[in-house]
């Protein structure tokens, strides 16, 4: 099945998009406003959890009510997807989390470096969310797909970030299948080092104060 890609629009979502682009955003205000936008996203990212019918006694009778029916795993992708997985945490407690470190050659931007990797267990039913706040050429986004397909490659994946350039899409549909991307904004270039233009910077070190 091909990707799904879908921009969420929102004017609470516009508004602190606003705040992350602009460069006189304190990194506090910065953080804060990482942290609304995800809270947004949380609720269509996790629309279409499978859930079941759970036999309950309510203070007068019994009956049947809806429970969640697929494990949720979270992936942040480092260091940025940091920014948005507290939201994503508080929401889904009992989320299993994993980790992939992945870096921008200083000198080939388009080479991505794995230097961390932590997964959790995943299975054909579980619904994998995986953070990355920023898809410039989509390389990362295609490394952290096929390192967590390497660990099952059935389960539902959905990638959610805050800014795609339309260049990563394009890479992306070409090289991986199936995946459900969800995001707030497309924006149109990268400029030289592979940063997304007109984006918000690094989000990373716009997040950490780096
Ligand atoms: N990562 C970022 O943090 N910003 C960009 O513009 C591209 C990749």
């Amino acid at each position: 099945m091909n990707n799904q890609w879908k921009v969420i629009e929102h004017p609470l979502i516009k508004d602190n998009l606003t705040k992350l682009r602009d460069k006189n955003t304190k990194k506090i205000d910065f953080a804060a406003s990482l942290k609304i936008i995800s809270n947004l996203l949380i609720f269509e990212v996790c629309k279409n959890i499978k859930t079941k019918l759970k036999t309950i006694h309510t203070p007068f009778v019994e009956t049947q009510s809806p429970i969640l029916s697929q494990k949720i795993i979270l992936i942040s992708i480092l260091r940025a997807g940091l920014g948005m997985l507290e939201s994503f945490k508080e929401i889904l407690p009992n989320a299993k989390i994993g980790h992939i470190g992945l870096k921008r050659s200083e000198e080939k931007f388009n080479f991505i470096q794995q230097y961390y990797l932590n997964l959790p267990e995943i299975n054909d039913n579980d619904y994998v969310i995986v953070l990355d706040p920023m898809i410039a050429t989509g390389n990362s986004a295609i490394k952290a797909i096929n390192e967590i397909r390497k660990i099952n490659n059935q389960s539902k994946i959905i990638f959610v970030s805050i800014i795609v350039s339309k260049i990563s899409k394009q890479n992306i549909d070409q090289k991986i299948k199936n995946i459900s991307f969800f995001t707030t904004a497309t924006d149109p270039k990268l400029n030289k080092k592979q940063y997304i233009i007109p984006g918000l910077g690094d989000a990373g070190d716009r997040f950490f104060g780096t």
